[in-house]
């Protein structure tokens, strides 16, 4: 099938994107399983290993649906059902699918030029989104890096710290994510087994310190707030750290929220000792937590921000945003100097950072409209009291015989906690998904993650938490 064939959006009145679910037939129909077939035979195999490991745990096969088209927050599959989008494609659809800023400005761009020729000769959109994002740094004078993914900012934050330290010890989190390059990937404390089978590859450096959570709804579970910072504490002290890497609220962990001055905390070890503090506010950043910099609000200003995801509004980019006194190490690093010899086999000195696409015009002009759509639609402030309407209207309705342990998060940014692990939590994606909703798991797959756009109509948030309560109640481990 060509893509022209593909079935268009459907728009049966009303605003577009902001659509109840509407299924033509349960999910995935024929045509999603007739693509699904022709995607098994030739996809990495992991997604069938992973698809053979699920159904193993649930009972019961859940085939993904294959998506065809996108608005605001509906998505459509290929046999024309229309689903309410609480993905939003990990997070990154911060304004929803099809943004119409967001479009013209892509097709203006795709009108002018699609290339540039990244650190040799820039574009103006570059260079207008570089001033955008060095300005939406807490402190004047930031420097900016970019790079296509969350892995790739993280690889620079990583980069600018052992510059700028000359350390290259980098203290994570248990519970992390910050991405699968092989430099992230050694800070990742989620599960080993990301790590372990590439472990030969990976940086010896990293130490893991316990990421602390506020108590459940119920008061339950709840970390020392003093014993997480005694760890930061102990392992910056050692004077081998270079940056502590931390999430201002964990995502992929299972949006683990730490109790109420954790990030000051340690901000304030930072500083005492040394360590430069790296905020990992890919998922959290740019309106997603209800706020712009998450550790900002936290009262946290970091040496280095990395952002990614919704940041070039469904176009891959990402950037690591750094003080200029840090990002100065590119100049002048500190620690290990090049040889001279080796200097000297370079005379004409190349950028030692940098990849083909880095800062391309498209993702750059795209990356613009977003920002003037989260800020001119004060987007940041709609996901900061709705998300947390929303998080109350789950809470309530999420209670008795629903076996949920606990709702929490900031602004758009919700897990929803079950009892039952993983075979419950996917078994509720699963009801979800059959009834016309996507959402993700996220944890140990115990914890429902929800991230709906930033712009998403009320009335559908009123409508899901409604589905999700009789579903919890009907679902069994
Ligand atoms: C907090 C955080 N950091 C980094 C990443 C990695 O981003 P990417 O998948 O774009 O490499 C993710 C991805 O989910 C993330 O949630």
């Amino acid at each position: 099938m060509a893509l022209s064939e593909l079935p268009p959006a459907l728009d049966e009145g009303g605003e577009p994107g902001a659509e109840m679910p509407m299924l033509r037939m349960p999910p995935p129909g024929p045509m999603s399983r007739a693509w699904l077939g022709r995607l098994q035979g030739v996809d990495a195999p992991w997604t069938d290993a992973r698809r053979a490991r699920r159904a193993n745990l649930l009972g019961f096969d859940q085939p993904p649906i294959v998506i065809a088209t996108a608005k605001g927050a509906n998505v459509f599959d290929l046999d024309g059902n229309r689903f309410v989008d609480y993905a939003a494609a990990f997070g990154a659809a911060l304004v929803g699918h099809g943004n119409t800023r967001v479009m013209r400005t892509l097709e203006m761009q795709l009108e002018r030029t699609m290339f540039g020729l990244g650190d040799v000769y820039p574009t103006d959109a570059k260079i207008g989104l570089t001033e955008r994002l060095a300005r939406l740094f807490p402190e004047p004078g930031a420097r900016v890096m970019f790079g296509l993914s969350g892995s790739d900012a993280i690889d620079a934050a990583m980069k600018t710290a052992l510059l700028a330290t000359g350390r290259p010890g980098i203290l994570a989190f248990e519970g992390s994510y910050h991405g699968l390059g092989t430099g992230p990937l050694a800070t990742l404390g989620l599960r080993p087994e990301f790590r372990l089978p590439f472990a030969p590859h990976l940086t010896p450096h990293v130490r893991f310190a316990p990421y602390p959570r506020a108590p459940r709804r119920d008061g339950t579970g709840g970390d020392s707030l003093d014993g997480a910072l005694a760890a930061v504490d102990d392992a910056c002290k050692t004077g081998e750290i270079g940056a502590v890497l931390v999430e201002p609220i964990q995502g992929r962990g299972g949006v683990v929220v730490p109790p109420e001055g954790f990030l000051a905390g340690v901000r304030e070890i930072c500083t005492r000792t040394g360590t430069l503090l790296v905020a990992d506010e890919i998922w959290t950043g740019l309106g997603r937590s209800g706020a712009l910099l998450r550790s900002v609000e936290d009262g946290a200003v970091p040496d280095l921000v990395c952002l990614g995801k919704g940041l070039g509004g469904g176009v891959p980019i990402s950037a690591c945003l750094g003080k200029g006194s840090v990002m100065d190490a590119w100049r002048t690093p500190k620690g290990r100097a090049v040889p001279r010899e080796e200097q000297e086999e370079q005379p004409h000195g190349e950028a030692i950072h940098t990849s083909t696409y880095a800062g391309n015009p498209l993702a750059c002009a795209a990356a613009i409209a977003m920002l003037d759509t989260i800020i001119g639609n004060k987007l940041v402030q709609r996901a900061r009291d709705e998300g947390a309407a929303f998080r109350d209207a789950l809470s309530a309705a999420l209670g008795d015989g629903t076996r949920v342990t606990d709702v929490r998060g900031r602004g758009f940014m919700i897990g929803v906690e079950v009892e039952g692990g993983a075979r419950r939590g996917l078994g509720l994606m699963h009801d979800l998904l059959q009834k016309g909703y996507l959402v993700l798991t996220g944890g140990r797959g115990d914890v429902l993650t929800l991230t709906p756009p930033l712009n998403i109509a009320k009335g559908l948030l009123d409508a899901f938490a409604e589905t999700l309560a009789e579903l919890a109640r009907l679902r069994e481990p």
